[in-house]
């Protein structure tokens, strides 16, 4: 059965290729109690991610804000190839008594992928999960250290980066982001 596995895995990999992957489905972490998603809004800066093949650029950011319609927006930016580039996505609450488990989509083609908020104090820094099952034989992690200004204390990132390994969630692999001579570029 493990051969079979492998073999799935092998045909799968190119999908996840270049990301972190892990056998087994998602592990279900502790997430923010009582989060409030309007403390929430405003701009976040990414500190600290694991690798992601859809964001290389530096200066990367994600502003979140409230539609007229009441919906979250959130806008991802990062500096790449000269040109600052912006998408937009929307943010939804699947089931209000658990606040803190948003889903985000950046496509009305794509699905909502998870966007858990594993801890936050709203002003200095955020702890972001993402998990995506495939099968239930592997999952690919995303995990984001955010912070409200470019730069964070070593000593936050390094309990962030604690909170995430005591829920299973293996942060080793994780990357720092460029912030440097960013508002001079935008
Ligand atoms: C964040 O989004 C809001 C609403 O669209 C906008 O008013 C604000 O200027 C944005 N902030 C940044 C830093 O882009």
């Amino acid at each position: 059965m493990k051969a079979f596995y492998a073999l799935l895995l092998t045909l799968l990999l190119p999908l996840v290729n270049g990301q972190v992957y892990h056998w087994g489905p998602c592990p279900d972490p502790s997430v923010q109690l009582n989060f409030d998603i309007q403390k929430y809004l405003g701009r976040w800066f990414e500190i600290q991610k694991l690798p992601t093949s859809f964001e290389k650029g530096k200066c990367i950011d994600a502003n979140f804000s409230v539609r007229t319609d009441g919906s979250i927006k959130v806008t991802n930016s990062e500096f790449r190839r000269g040109k600052v580039k912006s998408i937009e996505g929307t943010a939804v609450v699947q089931d209000l008594r658990q606040p803190a488990k948003m889903g985000i989509s950046f496509s009305y083609f794509t699905p909502y992928s998870t966007y858990w908020i594993l801890y936050t104090d709203y002003v200095n820094s955020a702890l972001v999960y993402s998990c995506t099952d495939v099968l239930r034989l592997f999952h690919v992690d995303f995990a984001w250290i955010l912070g409200r200004a470019r730069i964070l204390p070593v000593a936050t990132i390094n309990s962030g980066k604690i909170m995430f390994m005591s829920n299973n969630i293996d942060v080793s692999k994780m990357i720092a982001t460029d912030q440097k001579g960013c508002d001079k570029e935008q």
